[in-house]
């Protein structure tokens, strides 16, 4: 017997289906490979927007707020860097007018050309998508670049993160047959992966770097990351110096716990999702996710942010005081690295070094027990 309300069903899941893959197929047509880099001529001026975000992202935006007023005192007098704080990129704000970034939120946001961020709240569930995922789209953020290094054990790598497609472009806007089954849609673009594939590449050449992992579950995901894989290999064609090597991401997250063997990596080039759970795994080898700074890149806008969530368990705590700087001074020192304050971002990445690895004469340990936010940023400037 023909059941009605069944077929009802699929014909609705079919029309949202088409609707999807018409965005996703317009959004393709619109894409470029790569582009100029407006934000990289600091001689033009530069706005820094600053956004607080939420949890513990106010407490340790604050610190950043300091040290770049600090660290770029001099351009700041002369007009060369403005500093604009953002406010309203809140999980209140945000969930009364029902906008992962509400409207005004995202002019001044485009009206700025770099950006520092502090972590912002995703619901889990429901249909409202993570600010950041929102903000990655809006500015076409594509590459989602990660250097984690940890130098007595030789490690330095670095990780591009595909940041505007695969398992996150369409995780809000997934199908659902209720009682039935869920369906979610990983997206794979033949000019987003040539924009980042590129990307990975460009930087290793640049840096002198000669193998690249390009990292897929290829075996299973066949058609998305069987071409994530083919044209990455394409674009690697383009470096016959550097080797392009194949790998799947369950046992690169074993190697990477693997002493014997993770040096020899260098830099990484995988879809969103994994480099989303890989790179907090290399974050965690490296000192902690209160370590790691992130970066992502477009050919119009950069944002800087922790690696990191926005600790809602410490604020519940009361311990949002005792929350980690250095991720977000990580991300200030990549930002104004990208920016072409090469020996100021050098001085802040050796006072990281010092108060982090070689001195520790303040130790922050998300505890009372441990130095507040505060302190630990003072003690970081000290040492510019
Ligand atoms: C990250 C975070 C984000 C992500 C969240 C906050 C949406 O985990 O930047 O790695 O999943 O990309
Ligand atoms: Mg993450």
């Amino acid at each position: 017997m023909f059941d009605d309300r069944r077929e009802n069903l699929i014909q609705k899941a079919i029309y949202d289906f088409e609707m999807v893959l018409r965005e996703q197929m317009d959004r393709v047509d619109r894409m470029k490979d790569g582009g100029d880099c407006p934000y990289c001529d600091i001689n033009k001026g530069v706005t820094i927007g600053l956004i607080g975000g939420d949890g513990i992202g106010p407490v340790i935006m604050k610190e950043a707020e300091r040290l770049l007023k600090k660290l770029l005192a001099d351009e700041i007098d002369s007009g060369r860097v403005t500093l604009k704080k953002i406010d309203g990129l809140t999980i209140e704000n945000r969930t009364a007018l029902g906008k992962s970034v509400p409207d005004d939120v995202l002019a001044e946001i485009k009206s700025c050309d770099v950006l520092l961020k502090g972590p912002t709240t995703t619901p889990k569930g429901g249909t409202m998508e993570s600010a950041n995922v929102a903000l990655r789209r809006e500015l076409d953020l594509y590459a989602n670049v990660r250097p984690v290094s940890v130098p007595e054990e030789g490690i330095d790598w670095t990780f591009f993160r595909e940041n505007t497609e695969g398992e996150y472009v369409l995780g809000s806007r997934g199908i659902e047959i209720p009682g039935r089954l869920t369906m979610d849609f990983k997206v794979t673009t033949e000019p987003g992966t040539r924009r980042i594939a590129r990307a990975a590449f460009d930087f290793a050449r640049a840096n002198g770097k000669t193998k690249v992992a390009i990292v897929t579950k290829a075996n299973i995901m066949k058609k998305t990351d069987g071409s994530f894989s083919r044209i990455c290999h394409e674009i690697a064609a383009e470096y016959p110096e550097i080797q392009a090597d194949d790998w799947y991401v369950d046992i690169m997250t074993a190697n990477l716990v693997n002493k014997n063997i993770r040096n020899q990596f260098q830099v990484f080039l995988l879809p969103n999702l994994y480099g989303d759970i890989i790179t907090d795994e290399a974050a965690e080898i490296q000192g902690g996710v209160g370590t790691a700074g992130s970066a992502n890149l477009g050919s119009k806008y950069a944002m800087f942010e922790a690696i990191h969530g926005s600790a809602p368990r410490m604020v519940e705590e009361g311990l949002a005081e005792y929350a980690n700087p250095s991720s977000i001074f990580k991300a200030a020192e990549m930002m104004i690295r990208q920016l072409g304050f090469t020996d100021k971002a050098d001085r802040l990445a050796d006072a990281l070094y010092i108060c982090g690895e070689k001195e520790k004469s303040i130790v922050v340990t998300g505890t009372a027990g441990g130095a507040k936010c505060m302190e630990y940023a003072d003690y970081i400037m000290s040492k510019l």
